[in-house]
């Protein structure tokens, strides 16, 4: 085994989007004791990591990714006597628990904004990034035409200066200036303040936009509307590199943590090395999107369904599996807090227990560290959006608005495709049991409630004899099973029948070999895989799997498992 073991590189992740996991003071919100509450639970799944989303003093314009103090807890969600006695119990249990470390942008109303915006001189004003607008044709645009992630132009005009604030996400969250070593400074305490509290390491939030062109030039792209979708102006430039090694050297490596930085869609696996190579990286692995949409959904119309391309789908899981494997480590997760749920968007959602297993072992048997997100071991669906008043996101609405849908024929359908995509999917509320409020809280909750949480729900799930929870729970105990560790943590990857439409098969090499192969649709498939001999089933999601690899039909989403040789 070439690579050294670690923690991290064998612990089993779970993401928690707080606000929606479980409230225990009942005010309708989720909370840290929530958290604790549920721990049992967690390690009961097989789960040694949580990744916690924000909890840090907001004024919740983007659900706490708008920070307006780093040093303290939003009121709604406890207090930090409350995170140290989280932090304690999950140690007791041997689960360690990292943050959502904001460090772009934070809250306008953070006391640095506060201060930033008073003059331009004022201490804090090189804290962020302002630059004047320009004048064309007689009339005032922003300084540059690139957009916002969130909708419109990425800069905001401030009156009291005349001035404007570069802000790539919400007009609430203002970029933060990196080029301060004031800012970097700042960032660093910051880290190092949660880490004296106990907190095993980071997620570090939208880490690839640190650094922007230096020269507030146009962009050139050729698109539709006024500002231009142009990422690469603040994405993964080299300058976030050197930020990120003063990080390393100055915080990061006194402790013993993980890293982990959301590089998002742009980035390609050569970039993901720049950030977590096993030499010089400066973090211990990288998210990255290119998994995630592997259908049609961005093209659909109103009378289509979403159907999967497996065929990308593992050209995607090739890219990155064998683009980073002996290089570096890499998390392994079908969806996070901005996506749709996967049983919406690879599975079905009249097949859930079927096809939510099938991706699971399609997944968590490659090679990575697993992050399962909150309510995908129930099979949670995406919410039937009616309205925009169903909706919460920041991003959605902006886009709504911003394009005057309101008044608009296609009202509807933009809606119901809004809908099919909306970060909201992900973030309604856990379904705990078939209560009124499915057992998150005693009373309404903040956001949405799955229709079907009556039949699909943890305390069910614990029940059933089959379920997606407990098929999940097999595959991280078989993770961790001594036999295997070798094979399914650090073995290397191998796909199959690349060019299948229907098949996804793969083998794990370690001291071991084990093969998985999924039937991705609603059919019964036929392969044959030659090369290999089967020496056991190891988990399967139907009764009496086929033992032979040849002339091997598949039932609807039928996923088995094999030791092989
Ligand atoms: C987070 C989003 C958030 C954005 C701004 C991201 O990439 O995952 O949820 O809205 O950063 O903080």
């Amino acid at each position: 085994m070439f690579y050294k073991p670690t923690w991290w590189k064998e612990a089993v992740g779970y993401q928690i989007y707080l606000k929606s996991f479980k409230d225990s003071n009942n005010d309708g919100i989720g909370d840290l004791n929530g958290i604790r509450e549920k721990l049992p639970y967690l390690k009961d799944l097989g789960i040694t990591l949580i990744w916690i989303c924000p909890f840090y003093k907001s004024p919740m314009d983007d659900n706490g990714y708008d920070v307006a103090d780093f040093f303290d807890i939003d009121p709604s969600f406890g207090t930090l006597d409350d995170m140290k006695l989280l932090i304690k119990d999950a140690h007791k249990l041997g689960i360690r628990i990292i943050a959502d470390f904001v460090m772009n942008h934070t809250s306008d109303e953070h006391a640095w904004f506060i201060e930033s915006r008073k003059s331009k001189d004022n201490p804090y004003r090189d804290y962020y990034i302002w630059a004047d607008g320009k004048i064309v044709d007689g009339v005032e645009t922003p300084p540059t035409n690139w957009a916002s992630f969130f909708g419109g132009s990425c800069w905001k005009k401030d009156i009291l200066t005349n001035q404007y604030y570069m802000k790539i996400f919400s007009n609430k969250m203002p970029d933060l200036n990196y080029k301060n070593p004031k800012v970097r400074h700042e960032m660093m305490n910051v880290a190092t303040f949660w880490l004296d509290l106990g907190i095993d390491g980071f997620r570090i939030d939208a880490v690839a936009h640190l650094g922007r062109k230096d020269e507030l030039i146009d962009s050139t792209m050729d698109t539709l509307g006024k500002y231009k979708p142009d990422w690469r102006m603040f994405s993964n430039l080299p300058v976030i590199f050197d930020y990120l090694r003063e990080f390393k050297e100055n915080v990061f490596d006194k402790y013993d943590i993980v890293t982990i930085g959301e590089v998002g869609g742009g980035a390609t696996p050569e970039e993901a090395l720049r950030y977590s190579n096993l030499e010089a990286g400066s973090l211990n692995m990288v998210f990255n999107f290119d998994h995630c949409w592997s259908n049609n959904v961005w093209d659909l119309n109103k009378k289509e369904q979403v159907v999967v391309d497996l065929v990308n789908l593992k050209k995607n899981f090739r890219k990155w599996q064998y683009g980073l494997y002996g290089k570096a480590w890499t998390p392994i997760y079908w969806l996070n807090h901005d996506h749709p749920r996967l049983i919406s968007q690879y599975g079905d959602p009249n097949n859930i227990y079927l096809s939510g297993s099938m991706l699971g072992s399609s997944l968590y048997f490659m090679w990575g560290t697993p992050f399962v997100y909150q309510g995908e071991e129930i099979g949670m669906t995406n919410y039937p959006f009616r309205t925009i008043d169903d909706f919460n996101d920041v991003q959605d609405k902006n886009n709504y608005y911003l394009n005057d849908i309101e008044n608009s024929p296609n009202k509807d359908e933009y809606i119901y495709l809004m809908g099919i995509k909306s970060r909201d999917n992900a973030r309604t509320i856990m379904s705990w049991d078939s209560s009124k409020y499915a057992g998150f809280s005693n009373v309404k909750p903040w956001f949405n409630i799955l229709p079907n949480h009556k039949e699909y729900n943890v305390k069910k799930a614990l029940e059933d004899e089959k379920s997606i929870y407990k098929h999940y729970r097999e595959i991280f105990k078989l993770r961790a099973n001594p036999k295997y560790k070798d094979t399914l943590i650090y073995g290397s990857y191998k796909q199959l029948l690349p060019r299948h439409k229907d098949v996804y098969a793969y083998v794990r090499i370690g001291n071991k070999k084990i093969l998985t192969v999924s039937n991705f649709f609603n059919k019964d498939v036929n392969v044959s895989i030659r090369g290999y001999k089967v020496k056991k089933v190891l988990l399967s999601n139907y009764d009496n799997p086929n033992k032979a690899l040849t002339n091997l039909t598949l039932r609807p989403y039928e996923t088995i498992t094999y030791l092989v040789e």
